[in-house]
Protein backbone atom coordinates (compact mmCIF):
# COMPACT_ATOMS: atom_id res chain seq x y z
CA UNK A 1 0.00 0.00 0.00
CA UNK A 2 1.77 3.37 -1.32
CA UNK A 3 0.85 6.42 0.23
CA UNK A 4 -1.31 8.20 -2.72
CA UNK A 5 -0.37 12.42 -3.45
CA UNK A 6 -3.78 14.01 -1.91
CA UNK A 7 -4.67 17.76 -2.63
CA UNK A 8 -8.24 17.49 -2.30
CA UNK A 9 -10.51 15.14 -0.83
CA UNK A 10 -14.75 15.36 -1.46
CA UNK A 11 -17.12 13.75 1.07
CA UNK A 12 -20.77 13.00 -0.02
CA UNK A 13 -23.60 11.84 2.40
CA UNK A 14 -26.20 9.38 0.47
CA UNK A 15 -29.33 7.89 1.46
CA UNK A 16 -31.93 8.45 4.73
CA UNK A 17 -30.41 10.66 7.04
CA UNK A 18 -28.95 9.50 10.54
CA UNK A 19 -27.60 11.31 14.06
CA UNK A 20 -24.39 11.78 13.83
CA UNK A 21 -23.58 12.64 10.36
CA UNK A 22 -22.25 15.78 10.80
CA UNK A 23 -19.84 14.71 13.75
CA UNK A 24 -18.37 12.22 10.95
CA UNK A 25 -18.05 14.81 8.65
CA UNK A 26 -16.14 17.25 11.20
CA UNK A 27 -13.97 13.89 12.02
CA UNK A 28 -13.10 14.07 8.09
CA UNK A 29 -12.31 17.70 8.02
CA UNK A 30 -10.46 18.45 10.84
CA UNK A 31 -7.87 15.47 9.89
CA UNK A 32 -7.96 16.45 6.54
CA UNK A 33 -7.20 19.78 7.00
CA UNK A 34 -5.14 19.78 10.18
CA UNK A 35 -3.16 16.73 10.00
CA UNK A 36 -2.61 16.66 6.30
CA UNK A 37 -2.87 20.03 5.30
CA UNK A 38 -5.58 18.94 2.61
CA UNK A 39 -8.78 20.91 0.80
CA UNK A 40 -12.18 19.18 1.36
CA UNK A 41 -15.17 19.86 -0.48
CA UNK A 42 -18.80 18.86 0.62
CA UNK A 43 -21.48 17.68 -2.65
CA UNK A 44 -24.25 18.67 -1.98
CA UNK A 45 -27.51 16.04 -1.72
CA UNK A 46 -25.35 12.68 -2.11
CA UNK A 47 -24.16 11.84 -5.22
CA UNK A 48 -26.84 14.53 -6.90
CA UNK A 49 -23.73 16.64 -5.87
CA UNK A 50 -20.86 14.16 -7.57
CA UNK A 51 -23.04 13.96 -11.18
CA UNK A 52 -24.25 17.93 -10.92
CA UNK A 53 -20.86 19.35 -9.65
CA UNK A 54 -22.47 21.02 -6.75
CA UNK A 55 -20.33 21.55 -3.67
CA UNK A 56 -18.92 23.72 -1.25
CA UNK A 57 -15.56 24.17 0.27
CA UNK A 58 -15.85 22.74 4.06
CA UNK A 59 -13.01 23.86 6.45
CA UNK A 60 -12.70 23.02 10.51
CA UNK A 61 -13.76 26.75 11.03
CA UNK A 62 -17.25 26.44 8.74
CA UNK A 63 -17.60 23.08 11.03
CA UNK A 64 -17.86 25.16 14.18
CA UNK A 65 -21.21 23.75 16.47
CA UNK A 66 -22.26 20.86 14.02
CA UNK A 67 -20.92 18.12 16.13
CA UNK A 68 -24.04 17.73 18.08
CA UNK A 69 -26.77 18.54 15.00
CA UNK A 70 -28.77 16.14 13.79
CA UNK A 71 -28.99 15.64 9.78
CA UNK A 72 -25.91 16.53 7.56
CA UNK A 73 -25.13 20.39 6.19
CA UNK A 74 -24.70 19.07 2.85
CA UNK A 75 -27.54 17.24 2.26
CA UNK A 76 -28.97 13.72 1.25
CA UNK A 77 -30.51 11.24 -1.21
CA UNK A 78 -31.36 8.78 -2.77
CA UNK A 79 -29.78 9.36 -6.10
CA UNK A 80 -27.38 7.70 -7.41
CA UNK A 81 -24.74 7.75 -10.71
CA UNK A 82 -25.87 4.28 -12.22
CA UNK A 83 -29.40 5.78 -12.51
CA UNK A 84 -28.08 7.82 -15.75
CA UNK A 85 -25.73 6.28 -18.68
CA UNK A 86 -23.56 9.13 -18.48
CA UNK A 87 -23.52 9.20 -14.58
CA UNK A 88 -20.41 7.64 -14.11
CA UNK A 89 -18.43 9.75 -16.59
CA UNK A 90 -20.21 12.63 -15.11
CA UNK A 91 -19.00 11.89 -11.73
CA UNK A 92 -14.92 11.88 -13.26
CA UNK A 93 -15.53 14.61 -14.40
CA UNK A 94 -16.56 16.39 -11.43
CA UNK A 95 -13.47 15.20 -9.51
CA UNK A 96 -11.48 16.17 -12.52
CA UNK A 97 -12.83 19.70 -12.46
CA UNK A 98 -12.01 20.37 -8.92
CA UNK A 99 -9.23 18.45 -8.53
CA UNK A 100 -10.79 16.07 -5.98
CA UNK A 101 -8.33 12.68 -5.17
CA UNK A 102 -10.79 10.70 -3.33
CA UNK A 103 -13.93 10.44 -1.87
CA UNK A 104 -15.19 9.69 1.28
CA UNK A 105 -18.83 8.16 1.34
CA UNK A 106 -21.28 7.77 3.99
CA UNK A 107 -24.00 5.89 3.68
CA UNK A 108 -26.23 2.57 4.24
CA UNK A 109 -26.50 -0.25 1.95
CA UNK A 110 -27.49 0.94 -1.08
CA UNK A 111 -25.37 4.09 -0.96
CA UNK A 112 -21.86 2.20 0.13
CA UNK A 113 -22.78 -0.75 -2.90
CA UNK A 114 -23.03 2.23 -5.33
CA UNK A 115 -19.20 3.49 -4.12
CA UNK A 116 -18.18 -0.17 -4.19
CA UNK A 117 -19.18 -0.23 -8.18
CA UNK A 118 -17.70 3.24 -8.70
CA UNK A 119 -14.60 1.91 -6.81
CA UNK A 120 -14.31 -0.85 -8.96
CA UNK A 121 -15.00 1.80 -11.98
CA UNK A 122 -11.75 3.13 -10.65
CA UNK A 123 -12.81 6.23 -8.30
CA UNK A 124 -10.80 6.15 -5.32
CA UNK A 125 -12.96 5.69 -2.34
CA UNK A 126 -13.08 5.12 1.17
CA UNK A 127 -16.82 4.21 3.05
CA UNK A 128 -18.10 5.06 5.90
CA UNK A 129 -21.21 2.78 7.64
CA UNK A 130 -24.18 4.75 8.41
CA UNK A 131 -27.86 3.66 9.29
CA UNK A 132 -29.99 3.82 11.94
CA UNK A 133 -30.92 0.17 11.31
CA UNK A 134 -27.43 -1.20 12.41
CA UNK A 135 -27.39 -3.58 9.37
CA UNK A 136 -24.24 -3.34 7.77
CA UNK A 137 -21.94 -5.95 7.96
CA UNK A 138 -18.58 -6.45 8.99
CA UNK A 139 -19.51 -3.39 11.76
CA UNK A 140 -20.36 -4.17 15.13
CA UNK A 141 -22.74 -1.11 14.73
CA UNK A 142 -23.37 1.43 12.49
CA UNK A 143 -23.58 5.48 14.11
CA UNK A 144 -27.08 6.57 14.72
CA UNK A 145 -28.56 3.31 15.84
CA UNK A 146 -27.63 3.84 19.18
CA UNK A 147 -29.71 7.26 18.77
CA UNK A 148 -32.79 6.09 17.25
CA UNK A 149 -32.72 2.89 20.12
CA UNK A 150 -32.59 5.69 22.60
CA UNK A 151 -35.51 7.88 21.30
CA UNK A 152 -37.47 4.32 20.73
CA UNK A 153 -36.77 3.59 24.77
CA UNK A 154 -37.74 6.97 25.65
CA UNK A 155 -41.08 6.24 23.80
CA UNK A 156 -41.68 2.81 25.21
CA UNK A 157 -41.31 4.49 28.68
CA UNK A 158 -43.83 6.79 28.34
CA UNK A 159 -45.99 4.60 26.68
CA UNK A 160 -46.12 2.17 29.78
CA UNK A 161 -48.02 4.63 31.79
CA UNK A 162 -50.66 5.88 29.17
CA UNK A 163 -51.29 1.94 28.21
CA UNK A 164 -51.86 1.22 32.00
CA UNK A 165 -53.87 4.09 32.84
CA UNK A 166 -56.43 2.55 30.46
CA UNK A 167 -55.66 -1.23 30.31
CA UNK A 168 -54.75 -0.73 26.90
CA UNK A 169 -52.56 -3.13 24.56
CA UNK A 170 -50.32 -0.41 22.79
CA UNK A 171 -48.53 -1.44 19.23
CA UNK A 172 -45.65 0.44 18.65
CA UNK A 173 -43.83 0.87 15.36
CA UNK A 174 -39.86 0.89 15.10
CA UNK A 175 -37.70 1.50 11.82
CA UNK A 176 -35.33 -1.15 10.95
CA UNK A 177 -36.41 -2.26 6.93
CA UNK A 178 -35.74 -5.79 7.01
CA UNK A 179 -33.74 -6.17 10.42
CA UNK A 180 -34.99 -5.87 13.93
CA UNK A 181 -32.19 -4.26 15.91
CA UNK A 182 -33.79 -1.39 16.48
CA UNK A 183 -37.16 -2.96 17.68
CA UNK A 184 -34.77 -5.84 19.43
CA UNK A 185 -32.83 -3.41 21.51
CA UNK A 186 -35.66 -1.04 22.62
CA UNK A 187 -38.10 -3.49 22.88
CA UNK A 188 -35.82 -4.89 25.71
CA UNK A 189 -34.78 -1.55 27.14
CA UNK A 190 -38.20 -0.91 27.38
CA UNK A 191 -39.45 -3.54 29.01
CA UNK A 192 -41.87 -4.44 26.11
CA UNK A 193 -44.27 -7.42 26.24
CA UNK A 194 -43.40 -8.83 23.00
CA UNK A 195 -41.09 -7.69 19.81
CA UNK A 196 -41.84 -8.62 16.48
CA UNK A 197 -38.95 -8.60 14.11
CA UNK A 198 -38.17 -9.83 10.56
CA UNK A 199 -36.08 -12.48 11.50
CA UNK A 200 -38.80 -14.19 12.91
CA UNK A 201 -41.79 -14.52 11.16
CA UNK A 202 -45.03 -14.41 13.71
CA UNK A 203 -48.35 -15.78 13.89
CA UNK A 204 -50.71 -13.43 15.13
CA UNK A 205 -52.85 -16.26 16.92
CA UNK A 206 -49.80 -16.71 18.79
CA UNK A 207 -49.50 -13.40 19.52
CA UNK A 208 -53.00 -13.07 20.62
CA UNK A 209 -52.73 -16.03 22.95
CA UNK A 210 -49.47 -14.77 24.63
CA UNK A 211 -51.71 -11.53 25.76
CA UNK A 212 -54.66 -13.14 26.80
CA UNK A 213 -52.50 -15.51 28.95
CA UNK A 214 -50.56 -12.47 30.04
CA UNK A 215 -53.73 -10.36 30.87
CA UNK A 216 -55.65 -13.49 32.74
CA UNK A 217 -52.58 -13.02 35.18
CA UNK A 218 -53.72 -9.62 35.94
CA UNK A 219 -51.40 -7.56 33.83
CA UNK A 220 -54.05 -5.28 31.51
CA UNK A 221 -51.94 -3.47 29.42
CA UNK A 222 -49.68 -4.49 27.20
CA UNK A 223 -46.92 -3.15 24.91
CA UNK A 224 -46.08 -4.78 21.79
CA UNK A 225 -42.95 -3.37 19.69
CA UNK A 226 -43.17 -3.83 16.00
CA UNK A 227 -40.46 -3.62 13.34
CA UNK A 228 -41.98 -1.90 10.37
CA UNK A 229 -40.59 -5.09 8.59
CA UNK A 230 -42.10 -7.36 10.37
CA UNK A 231 -43.61 -10.40 8.44
CA UNK A 232 -46.39 -12.56 9.55
CA UNK A 233 -45.66 -16.44 9.14
CA UNK A 234 -47.05 -17.36 5.66
CA UNK A 235 -50.90 -18.02 5.35
CA UNK A 236 -51.75 -16.00 9.10
CA UNK A 237 -52.01 -12.35 8.26
CA UNK A 238 -52.51 -10.44 4.95
CA UNK A 239 -50.56 -7.52 5.06
CA UNK A 240 -50.59 -4.84 2.22
CA UNK A 241 -47.56 -4.57 -0.28
CA UNK A 242 -45.84 -1.65 0.44
CA UNK A 243 -45.36 1.21 -2.01
CA UNK A 244 -41.73 2.43 -3.73
CA UNK A 245 -40.17 6.01 -3.88
CA UNK A 246 -38.73 7.72 -7.08
CA UNK A 247 -35.57 5.69 -6.36
CA UNK A 248 -37.56 2.31 -6.31
CA UNK A 249 -36.94 2.30 -2.13
CA UNK A 250 -39.89 0.23 -0.62
CA UNK A 251 -41.74 2.68 1.98
CA UNK A 252 -42.17 0.47 4.91
CA UNK A 253 -44.04 1.15 7.53
CA UNK A 254 -48.31 0.66 8.79
CA UNK A 255 -47.94 -2.97 9.59
CA UNK A 256 -48.76 -1.88 13.05
CA UNK A 257 -51.89 -1.09 12.06
CA UNK A 258 -52.56 -4.38 10.81
CA UNK A 259 -51.44 -5.83 13.88
CA UNK A 260 -53.61 -3.16 16.33
CA UNK A 261 -57.11 -4.32 14.40
CA UNK A 262 -56.44 -8.00 14.29
CA UNK A 263 -55.14 -7.82 18.47
CA UNK A 264 -58.58 -6.00 19.20
CA UNK A 265 -60.87 -7.81 17.09
CA UNK A 266 -59.08 -11.49 17.97
CA UNK A 267 -58.92 -10.81 22.08
CA UNK A 268 -61.09 -8.15 22.23
CA UNK A 269 -58.55 -5.89 24.13
CA UNK A 270 -58.36 -1.71 23.64
CA UNK A 271 -55.68 -1.39 21.40
CA UNK A 272 -53.89 1.69 20.16
CA UNK A 273 -51.28 2.07 17.57
CA UNK A 274 -47.66 4.43 17.47
CA UNK A 275 -45.36 4.97 14.68
CA UNK A 276 -42.36 6.47 15.82
CA UNK A 277 -40.98 7.33 12.25
CA UNK A 278 -38.78 9.84 11.52
CA UNK A 279 -38.45 11.11 14.31
CA UNK A 280 -36.25 8.55 15.50
CA UNK A 281 -33.89 9.96 13.02
CA UNK A 282 -34.12 13.45 13.95
CA UNK A 283 -32.60 15.52 16.34
CA UNK A 284 -29.07 15.13 18.05
CA UNK A 285 -26.91 11.82 18.43
CA UNK A 286 -26.07 10.23 21.68
CA UNK A 287 -22.63 10.77 23.10
CA UNK A 288 -22.38 7.21 22.13
CA UNK A 289 -23.00 7.86 18.66
CA UNK A 290 -21.54 11.59 18.55
CA UNK A 291 -18.02 9.63 19.18
CA UNK A 292 -18.01 6.76 17.40
CA UNK A 293 -19.31 8.60 13.89
CA UNK A 294 -16.13 11.69 14.81
CA UNK A 295 -13.85 8.23 15.50
CA UNK A 296 -15.04 7.48 11.64
CA UNK A 297 -14.62 10.15 10.45
CA UNK A 298 -10.91 10.47 11.81
CA UNK A 299 -10.45 6.82 10.37
CA UNK A 300 -11.80 7.20 7.09
CA UNK A 301 -9.11 10.35 6.56
CA UNK A 302 -6.43 7.94 7.60
CA UNK A 303 -7.60 5.48 5.41
CA UNK A 304 -7.60 8.13 2.31
CA UNK A 305 -3.93 8.83 3.82
CA UNK A 306 -3.35 5.39 3.53
CA UNK A 307 -4.47 4.81 0.27
CA UNK A 308 -6.75 2.11 1.19
CA UNK A 309 -9.46 2.57 -1.13
CA UNK A 310 -12.18 0.77 -1.90
CA UNK A 311 -12.51 -0.25 1.59
CA UNK A 312 -14.90 0.83 4.91
CA UNK A 313 -13.97 1.60 8.14
CA UNK A 314 -15.80 -0.64 10.72
CA UNK A 315 -16.13 -0.70 14.15
CA UNK A 316 -15.04 -3.98 15.57
CA UNK A 317 -13.84 -5.67 19.17
CA UNK A 318 -14.06 -2.00 20.49
CA UNK A 319 -11.60 -0.54 17.86
CA UNK A 320 -11.53 0.65 14.41
CA UNK A 321 -11.02 -1.72 11.69
CA UNK A 322 -10.98 -1.73 7.44
CA UNK A 323 -12.58 -4.18 5.39
CA UNK A 324 -12.54 -4.69 1.83
CA UNK A 325 -16.12 -2.43 1.06
CA UNK A 326 -16.75 -5.66 -1.50
CA UNK A 327 -17.90 -8.13 1.49
CA UNK A 328 -18.92 -5.15 3.91
CA UNK A 329 -21.71 -5.09 1.79
CA UNK A 330 -22.05 -8.78 0.57
CA UNK A 331 -24.84 -9.77 3.31
CA UNK A 332 -27.37 -8.03 5.36
CA UNK A 333 -26.24 -8.16 9.26
CA UNK A 334 -29.56 -9.63 11.35
CA UNK A 335 -30.53 -9.62 15.01
CA UNK A 336 -27.77 -12.69 16.23
CA UNK A 337 -29.60 -15.92 17.36
CA UNK A 338 -28.28 -15.02 21.01
CA UNK A 339 -30.15 -11.89 20.74
CA UNK A 340 -33.22 -12.42 20.22
CA UNK A 341 -33.18 -15.27 22.85
CA UNK A 342 -32.08 -13.16 25.64
CA UNK A 343 -35.17 -10.72 24.17
CA UNK A 344 -37.58 -13.66 24.29
CA UNK A 345 -36.84 -14.40 28.09
CA UNK A 346 -38.71 -11.13 28.83
CA UNK A 347 -41.85 -12.02 26.35
CA UNK A 348 -45.34 -11.66 27.98
O1 LIG B 1 -32.60 3.03 6.41
C1 LIG B 1 -32.98 4.00 7.32
C2 LIG B 1 -34.46 4.18 7.32
O2 LIG B 1 -34.80 5.12 8.32
C3 LIG B 1 -35.27 2.89 7.50
O3 LIG B 1 -35.29 2.47 8.82
C4 LIG B 1 -36.60 3.30 6.91
O4 LIG B 1 -37.31 2.21 6.40
C5 LIG B 1 -36.20 4.21 5.78
O5 LIG B 1 -34.91 4.69 6.07
C6 LIG B 1 -37.15 5.36 5.57
O6 LIG B 1 -36.73 6.05 4.46
P1 LIG B 1 -37.34 7.43 3.97
O7 LIG B 1 -36.67 8.51 4.78
O8 LIG B 1 -37.00 7.51 2.54
O9 LIG B 1 -38.81 7.42 4.25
Amino acid sequence: MTSPQIDTIGVLTSGGDCPGLNAVIRGVVRKAEREFGWRTLGFHDGYRGLVEDSSEDLTVEGCRGILPRGGTIIGTSRFTPFMFDDGLARARETMETNGVDALVVVGGEGSLSCAHELAEAGIPIVGVPKTIDNDIGLTERTFGFDTAVQIATDAIDRLHTTAESHNRVMVVEVMGRHVGHIATWAGMAGGATMTLIPEEPFDIAEVCEALQRRHARGKFASIVVVAEGAIPAPGTLDVPEPAVDQYGHKRLGGICNVVAAEIEHRTGFETRVTVLGHVQRGGTPTSFDRALSSWYGVEAANAVADGEFDSMVAFQGGTMVRVPLGEAIGELKYASPELRAAARSFFA
